[in-house]
């Protein structure tokens, strides 16, 4: 199977901003579709690649837009809603991965990978879990149905930009105490660059369609872990509290109300459940060697805590 030109949904993320450097250095002509092409301008320096705005997503525009696009990757996901009723998450992940697939098998697209997550399954408590594992079903029928699909359910993503350990670094820095709810829950953090891997290898690998993937990296950790390494890395002071499972309902019904929603009721029911392959690892099974956190954290972190302190000496230096 021969991919020229290959669509990414979502492709202006964390993840798909990885993709879309990787795919630029092969010469793979990429399509970004996204709801903004400003807000994807760090983007617009790549080579072969080419943003397309859609606004808003429907069946039709999405249809007229990916007519040149012989693969699609479909990366779109929130981690939060407004309210925490499901509407939202059911339209973002089971009704646009629905619009999406309709168009793809219209347009006879050749190839469709799915992102979706560890632990999603269509009865989850969660909403966010329970729509990706609905996304998941109407992938696999439309695979069934005649379009080649793979699904990839990785763990808590790490890697320059990430949302898990740039979050710790930053609430480490401003709060002299850190209360963390669900601290005993187990990950196990993969490095973007390998998801990257795992995704584009599986492009065109024959034994990939049809396949989900559970995606993990070398270490299972607790996320209480995960926050003492941050607070070492960065030489933090602040103190860690972790929390039981009353005070960490306690957080959420609080923080649900905060502009931003740092934690929300849904995340407190997926974060409830350990986030680590259960069976295989489909970074092993596709022969991707796995990246350690130690390996790169440091690089990212490090970096990101040298210059917030030149800039606290410039602005020091200012007010004197
Ligand atoms: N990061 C992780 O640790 C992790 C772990 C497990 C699974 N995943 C899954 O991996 C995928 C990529 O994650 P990421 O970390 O790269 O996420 P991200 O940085 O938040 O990017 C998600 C993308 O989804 C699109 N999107 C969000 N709401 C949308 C809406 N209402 N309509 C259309 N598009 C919308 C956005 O596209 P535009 O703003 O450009 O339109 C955005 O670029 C997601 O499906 C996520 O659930 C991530």
């Amino acid at each position: 199977m021969k991919i020229d030109t290959l669509g990414i949904f979502g492709g202006a993320g964390f993840v798909g901003t990885h993709i879309a450097n990787s795919t630029a250095a092969l010469g793979i002509r990429v399509q970004i579709f996204t709801r903004s092409r400003d807000r994807a301008r760090h983007l617009w320096p790549l080579p072969h690649t080419e943003l397309i705005e859609i606004s808003p997503y429907n069946e039709s525009s999405i249809s007229e837009k990916i007519s040149e696009c012989d693969a699609i990757i479909n990366l779109i996901g929130i981690l939060n809603e407004k309210r925490d009723n499901g509407a939202e998450f059911r339209h973002v992940h089971t009704g646009l991965t629905k619009m999406l697939l309709k168009a793809c098998t219209d347009a006879s697209v050749k190839r469709y990978i799915h992102m979706s997550a560890l632990n999603a399954e269509p009865f989850s408590t969660s909403y966010y879990l329970r729509t990706k594992g609905e996304a998941e079903v109407a992938s696999m029928a439309a695979h069934d149905a005649g379009l080649p699909t793979t699904i990839f359910r990785p763990s808590v993503i790490f890697g320059p930009h990430d949302s898990f350990f740039n979050r710790f670094a930053t609430l480490l820095r401003i709060c002299p105490v850190l209360p963390l709810a669900c601290a005993a829950t187990k990950f196990q953090p993969v490095f973007v660059g390998n998801v990257s891997e795992a995704i584009l290898n599986a492009l065109t690998d024959r034994k990939t369609f049809g396949m989900r993937y559970d995606l993990g990296g070398p270490e299972v950790t607790s996320l209480l872990e995960v926050a003492r390494y941050t607070s070492n890395l960065i030489k933090s002071s602040a103190l860690i509290v972790p929390l039981g499972p009353a005070m960490s309902k306690l957080q959420a019904n609080i923080f649900e109300y905060f502009p931003g929603k740092p934690f929300s009721r849904d995340n407190l029911r997926s974060a409830s459940l350990d986030s680590v392959c259960r069976e295989n690892n489909g970074l092993s099974q596709l022969g991707i060697q796995s990246t350690a956190i130690n390996e790169v954290v440091p690089t990212y972190l490090g970096g990101k805590f040298e210059r917030m302190r030149y800039y606290n000496f410039r602005s020091e230096a200012r007010r004197k």
